[in-house]
C-alpha cells in the first residue's frame, strides 16, 4: 500500500518520497489529532486558516492544542499576520494547493515565506492536500512538500473525497525525522483495517485508482460547468460564482443585503445542502480578523450532483432566495 501510494504521488502530484515515508492513517481527521498529540504539548498553539476546515480546527482543539485564527488573503494564509498573532506556534495547518474553502492557490513567494517561518521556529507545516487530484486548470500546482528543503512539511492525503468518506483511509508523507515516531504512534493505535488496505492497495497497483481519478475529474469538471451555467441561466448576474472554488464546490455570492445563514437554513428546508461561508470562520471573527472581505456566500457542492439533482437544487435555491416564482 505504501509503495503503491509513493508511486502514485510521484506520477500524479510530482511528490517524490520513499515508501517508508508514507504512513497509513484513518483519514485526515485522525491524522490531525494524532500529530497534535505527538508533536505538540497541551496548550501549545497552531496556526489555522480563517476561513478554513472546521473539522481540522476542532480536532486540534479536542487534542488540547490552541488553534489560532490566521486570516486568509488573496494568496492564502497570511504568514505575516500569523507571525504577529502567534510567532511561537508549533504547527500550521494549511491548504496551499487550493485554500479551503475560498479556493485560491498559494503562490511561490508566500510558500517560501511559510517555509521560512517553519524553519525559524522549528515548527511543523501540516499540508492538507484534500483535493489535489481534482484541479481543473491547465497548470496544476505541486504540493508545498516538494519545496521543503528542511524536513518541516508533513503532507496529508485522504481517500475520503476521491473515493468515499466511509472508507476512513488516508496517508501521511512524513519527513525522515518523523518516520519512526509517527509509525510507532500509529502502530499502537491499530485503527486502520488491514483488509481494506489490501483491497485498496490492489486498486492502486492495478492502475484502477488512476483511471477512476481521470474519469471523475472529467465528470466533476462537467458538473462544475453545468452548475455555473445553471446559476447564470436562473439568476443572471445576481448570484455570481466567486472565483474561489475547489474540486468539489463553487462559492456563490448572494445578492447584496442577503442573510447568508437564513438563506442556508431555508435551503435546508427545501432539501438543498448549501452551507453558509460563515460556518468556516472561527466564530465571530469574519469581519474583524483583517482577512479577505468575502461577501455573503454559500458553498454549493457539485461533485455528486447529477442533472436531475442540479435542477432540483437550483429550484430549491430560488425558493430559498424567494427569487421569481421559485
Ligand atoms: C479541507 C478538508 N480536508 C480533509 C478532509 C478529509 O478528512 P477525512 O480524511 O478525515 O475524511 C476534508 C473532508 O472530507 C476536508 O474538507
Amino acid at each position: 500500500m505504501r509503495e503503491a501510494i509513493a508511486s502514485y504521488l510521484a506520477t500524479a502530484r510530482g511528490l517524490l518520497c520513499t515508501p517508508e515515508q508514507v504512513l497509513i492513517t484513518a483519514g485526515s481527521t485522525h491524522a490531525t489529532g494524532l500529530l497534535a498529540r505527538l508533536l505538540l504539548d497541551p496548550g501549545e498553539r497552531a496556526w489555522t486558516e480563517n476561513p478554513g476546515w472546521p473539522t481540522g480546527r476542532q480536532t486540534l482543539a479536542a487534542n488540547e492544542v490552541v488553534p489560532v485564527a490566521v486570516p486568509v488573503d488573496a494568496e492564502g494564509l497570511d504568514v505575516e499576520a500569523g507571525r504577529m498573532l502567534a510567532p511561537d506556534a508549533r504547527l500550521a495547518l494549511v491548504t496551499p494547493t487550493r485554500q479551503y474553502p475560498l479556493g485560491m492557490g498559494m503562490p511561490l513567494a508566500r510558500r517560501s515565506e511559510l517555509l521560512a517561518w517553519a524553519q525559524d521556529q522549528m515548527a511543523w507545516i501540516l499540508e492538507d492536500d484534500y483535493d489535489g487530484e481534482f484541479q481543473y486548470a491547465a497548470r496544476v500546482l505541486p504540493p508545498l512538500q516538494t519545496l521543503d528543503r528542511h524536513g518541516r512539511v508533513i503532507y496529508m492525503g485522504s481517500f475520503s473525497k476521491v473515493l468515499t468518506q466511509a472508507l476512513r483511509i488516508g496517508y501521511l508523507v512524513v519527513p525522515p525525522a518523523l518516520r519512526v515516531p509517527v509509525a510507532c504512534a500509529l502502530s499502537h493505535e491499530k485503527v486502520v483495517p488491514t483488509l481494506a488496505q489490501a483491497a485498496l492497495a490492489d486498486f492502486l497497483r492495478l492502475g484502477e485508482f488512476a483511471r477512476h481519478v481521470r474519469r471523475m475529474r472529467s465528470m466533476y469538471r462537467a458538473r462544475r460547468d453545468a452548475l455555473g451555467a445553471a446559476l447564470r441561466d436562473r439568476f443572471g448576474g445576481a448570484l455570481a460564482a466567486w472565483p474561489g472554488e475547489s474540486g468539489f464546490h463553487t462559492l456563490a455570492t448572494l445578492p447584496p443585503g442577503s442573510d447568508e445563514r437564513a438563506v442556508s437554513r431555508r435551503c435546508a428546508g427545501f432539501d438543498v445542502l448549501a452551507p453558509a461561508l460563515e460556518d468556516y470562520y472561527h466564530p465571530g471573527t469574519r469581519w474583524s480578523s483583517g482577512g479577505l472581505p468575502v461577501p455573503a456566500s454559500l458553498l454549493l457542492g457539485f461533485a455528486t450532483v447529477d442533472d436531475g439533482e442540479l435542477r432540483r437544487g437550483i429550484a430549491g435555491l430560488a425558493r430559498a432566495l424567494q427569487w421569481g416564482d421559485g
